[in-house]
């Protein structure tokens, strides 16, 4: 057996022996069974089916719909993860996981793209706990799963997670669409939301050169709608800079759904640097 296929037949195994410890943790997307592994697929008790890919990842989608974001979004997604630019919130991050995280914890990245935040949170807290990542995307789990197999990557819908009702303890939920209905459904009763959104000079330079995105943006609306179905606990803002490269603000423009890609790539050598400004909510049903 050559290396790779070794490799791959571990992160399947260690997908398997995950699934095994953690009895009653995953739930059939369809039927809302009990899941468990029978001859290396998941299965339910009315026998819906999943492969467990050898790559390290479950496909629990129930349509083809797979998201809007390309592969190539996602490769400069992970290039700029790896260059530093998320580390601020990540310590942010780190510090309210440290507070409510124990080694039996589950914590589900809720819409966790390329995977690198939850990659790089289950590094900073010492691997205490089980980690989930889960993204429609098939594509962005694809890359979660070539850093590290020690995570669970499911690619899911948000609105249909396959989990088991009060599951979960904390649900990272970072620059991604939220289901309150779902997560009322698995997060356990002390369960806490961490959710992360823009703030209203984020990517300010950028929004600066489109001329369609020139009003500055509020997230009024979205921390509304989270107040009206969660209590919030507690509000962290974050600011800073972030010193560019060429190469870097090409991957930057190409990360960010909010770009007129093909506009903005003549702007690339006069992007210095970009302000980056987050609010992390903290919140409980
Ligand atoms: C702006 S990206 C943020 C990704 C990642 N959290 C990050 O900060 O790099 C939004 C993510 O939400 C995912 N997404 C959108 N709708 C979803 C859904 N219904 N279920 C699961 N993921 C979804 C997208 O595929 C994408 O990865
Ligand atoms: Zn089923």
């Amino acid at each position: 057996m050559n290396n790779n296929m070794n490799i791959a037949v571990k992160k399947k195994d260690q997908v398997i022996n995950t699934i095994k410890s953690h009895e009653n943790l995953l739930s059939c997307p369809i039927c809302h069974n009990p899941m468990f592994v029978d001859n290396e697929l998941l299965k339910c008790d009315k026998k819906h089916t999943f492969d467990i890919s050898k790559k390290g990842y479950i496909n629990l989608l129930t349509t083809n719909h797979q998201g809007i974001y390309t592969k190539s979004l996602f490769e400069s997604r992970n290039i700029i993860s790896k260059a530093g630019f998320f580390n601020p919130m990540l310590e942010a991050l780190e510090r309210i996981l440290k507070q409510c995280v124990t080694k039996e914890s589950v914590i589900l990245d809720a819409g966790c793209g390329e995977g690198s935040h939850l990659t790089q949170l289950f590094h900073r807290l010492g691997s205490k706990g089980l980690y989930i990542g889960s993204d429609i995307s098939k594509d962005s789990i694809q890359i979660a799963t070539r850093d590290t197999a020690e995570l669970l990557w499911l690619v899911a819908d948000l609105k249909k997670m396959p989990l088991s009702n009060q599951s979960v303890d904390v649900i990272l939920n970072i620059l991604s669409p939220a289901s309150y209905e779902e997560f009322h459904r698995i997060l356990n009763t002390e369960g806490r939301l961490i959710k992360v959104i823009p703030g209203k000079n984020y990517l300010k330079e950028i929004r600066g050169l489109i001329e369609s995105d020139k009003k500055s943006y509020s997230n009024a609306s979205v921390l509304n709608h989270l107040s009206e179905k969660m209590e919030i606990i507690e509000t962290y803002e974050i600011n800073y800079k972030f010193n560019l490269t060429s190469e870097l603000a090409k991957h930057l423009m190409e990360m960010t759904p909010l770009t007129n890609h093909q506009v903005l790539t003549s702007y690339v050598d006069q992007l210095k640097e970009v302000t980056v400004d987050y609010m992390v909510v903290v919140a409980k049903f």
